[in-house]
């Protein structure tokens, strides 16, 4: 069947609630995608960041395949050894010591949050404020989306829950002025990625670290997008040197098998007791394969070190582009998580990439953001490259 015949029945059948590109995707390799029509993609997006090794990475399909003849659930009252392995590999990347597995970011940030509270409410005396930032993006749950930041996001699902508070991203004085007696902790990423891929200030960062020992609140950082090579680092906390007391994981450790996980220094963690929080299948054990095989290829290939090296190659590349392409106003972000700030609106440019087969992102209005897979291939890279430049000479 035509892919125009797939588009217009998952036009009928599908929620609305998403602005979807008429394109419908039968195969994936690597760093390429191939439409159900056969034209070929280079993949510039990897699925919003989660195929960190690219898609159908034969070692991930083989310890799947694995996984699916040997068992795949027994719920939440039971472990399996491959949950066991991966929390154990977890707490031993991040040094946080305890590890509880979810479907999603968002529910991993549900779970951050209850922890959080859990945490103020039993050992600060019943403090419960979460302060995060604006232009933040935690997820779509009732909880992840009180926490996010953004008022477009929110606006239609009122009443949220209460006891959020927003500060400006970058801005301490901003931070310091949303503490109130009742502040238990904050939450925030260290690129924002949603919200247009700006990086946080080291200074600011280290200022709100400073905050938070002096008024005695959890640090809670989400990595759903960040975390697991990302950034040129396994967590971009490593960056700062500073370790989190909660961070939140997703994306690229299922690699599309969906799994989020909530990790906590042992004393934070010890603040939930049985009954406290929980999730069904919480992963199960196709995502907990798939990840102990992602994270196996993120250590061995080196991809957080290959991502710092390929994200310096890139912004030094479109440095050179902008005496020729005055259009791209700026180039910013950390490792293979990078945004070109133009001076004409992203989404033509997106849309005409994607006609040319590049995917890419317009992550804000001015906005392209680039998260290829970390293990892209020279010539892939420099294929979507050259696809990018010409679009975008064609647009200035
Ligand atoms: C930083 C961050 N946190 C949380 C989420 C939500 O994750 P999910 O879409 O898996 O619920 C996202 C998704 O983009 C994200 O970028």
């Amino acid at each position: 069947m035509e892919m125009s015949s797939w588009v217009e029945r998952a036009g009928k059948v599908l929620m609305k609630n998403v602005g979807r590109l008429p394109v419908v995707f039968a195969r994936g390799e690597g760093a390429r995608l191939y439409d159900v029509d056969g034209k070929e993609y280079i993949d510039f997006l990897s699925g919003i960041a989660v195929q960190a090794v690219g898609h159908s990475h034969p070692a991930v399909v083989a310890a799947l395949q694995k996984q699916a003849e040997k068992i795949i659930h027994v719920s939440n009252f039971f472990c399996l050894e491959e949950q066991v392995l991966l929390a154990e590999k977890l707490a031993a990347l991040s040094g946080l010591e305890r590890v509880f597995f979810a479907n999603s970011g968002a529910e991993a940030n549900e779970a951050a949050i209850k922890l959080a509270r859990k945490y103020g409410r039993t050992r600060m005396g019943g403090k419960y404020e979460i302060i995060t930032a604006y232009h933040s993006f935690h997820g779509r749950t009732m909880g992840a989306l009180a926490a996010t930041g953004q008022p477009k996001y929110q606006e239609a699902f009122r009443p949220l829950p209460e006891g959020f508070r927003y500060a400006h991203y970058n801005d301490l004085a901003s931070w310091e002025a949303a503490i109130t007696p009742q502040t238990c902790a904050v939450l925030l990423e260290l690129v924002q990625g949603e919200g247009g891929v700006i990086p946080v200030d080291p200074a600011f960062f280290h200022g709100l670290v400073t905050l938070c020992r002096q008024h005695g609140l959890l640090l809670m950082i989400d990595e759903v997008q960040t975390g697991l090579g990302r950034t040129g680092k396994f967590f971009a906390w490593e960056h700062l040197g500073v370790k989190p007391d909660i961070m939140t994981l997703a994306k690229a450790l299922g690699g599309g098998v969906p799994i989020g996980a909530m990790l906590a220094k042992e004393e934070v963690a010890t603040a939930f007791e049985p009954g406290d929080h929980s999730t069904t299948v919480g992963g199960g054990g196709m995502a907990f394969a798939a990840a102990l095989a992602n994270l196996k290829i993120i250590e061995e290939e080196k991809l957080p070190e290959r991502a710092a090296r390929l994200g310096a190659e890139l912004k030094a590349e479109f440095q050179s582009w902008q005496q020729e392409l005055p259009v791209i106003k700026e180039v910013r972000g950390w490792g293979l998580l990078l945004a070109l700030e133009l001076a004409i609106p992203a989404q033509p440019v997106m849309r005409s990439c994607l006609e040319q087969g590049l995917i890419i992102n317009a992550v804000a209005p001015t906005a392209l953001r680039l998260v290829p897979p970390l293990n892209i291939s020279e010539a892939d890279l420099a294929k979507g490259l050259a696809i990018l430049k010409q679009v975008l000479k064609e647009a200035q």
